[in-house]
């Protein structure tokens, strides 16, 4: 049976009307923490002109594959095992990533990984898409964000709501500046950053 996580019904189409803007010219997308598999064969239904490739630990590899096998989307591609802590990445060149809701479920270890690994797996030309919620001048946009990070620390200490400020940091550290910053429902944030000409790795990671 295929996982069905709900709030991916409800934010599709919001992160859709984002990404179709942003990844207009994009060729090969690496989703990180695909999850269930939903948003994949859903943007990978509508972005039919790229490459959309999966990826998650193992245990999510099951439930993605049934989406898929069920979408039977030519340009959605099987899952890889990406650990964003491994050193190594089995996904080539990409110039394009999209995740949702990673990186308050990830450690902060694991937040400043994904961005090194994203360094060294970036097309010069790339963006960054990045969904989920954000505090902004280390407050909190909601009371409903307030307790969720309350919740999410409470089962994980080492998760939580991330600081805009400090995510952008590590994205700005390899050379991406933030081009959109896009609210969408249930206080979450679709951001998204793009190539600069910097491509160097600075230090804070
Ligand atoms: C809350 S789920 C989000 C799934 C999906 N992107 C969505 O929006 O429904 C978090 C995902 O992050 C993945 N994840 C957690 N730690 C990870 C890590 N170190 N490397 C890669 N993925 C990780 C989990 O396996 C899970 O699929």
């Amino acid at each position: 049976m295929k996982p069905v996580a709900e709030a991916c019904e409800r934010n599709r189409d919001p992160i859709l009307g984002v990404l179709t803007r942003v990844f207009a010219h994009r060729h090969r997308v690496l989703e990180i923490g695909s999850g269930t598999g939903q948003h994949a064969v859903y943007f990978g239904a509508a972005l039919a002109h790229l490459v959309w490739q999966t990826s998650d630990l193992p245990q999510a590899h099951a439930g993605i594959r049934a989406w898929l096998g069920d979408a039977g989307l030519p340009n959605v591609l099987e899952p890889v095992t990406l650990d964003v802590l491994a050193d190594a990445w089995d996904v080539g060149v990409c110039d394009a990533f999209f995740s949702a809701n990673v990186v308050h479920i990830a450690s902060w270890d694991a937040v400043r990984a994904m961005f090194r690994g994203i360094a060294r797996h970036r097309a010069d030309d790339c963006v960054v898409a990045l969904y989920g919620p954000y505090n902004y001048g280390g407050r909190f946009t909601s009371q409903s964000n307030a307790q969720f990070d309350a919740w999410l620390r409470h089962r994980d200490p080492a998760s939580g709501i991330r600081d805009f400020e400090a995510v952008d940091e590590l994205a700005r550290a390899i050379g991406l500046e933030l081009l959109e910053d896009n609210a969408m429902p249930a206080n979450n944030r679709l951001l998204v950053w793009g190539s600069t000409a910097v491509r160097a790795v600075r230090p804070v990671l």
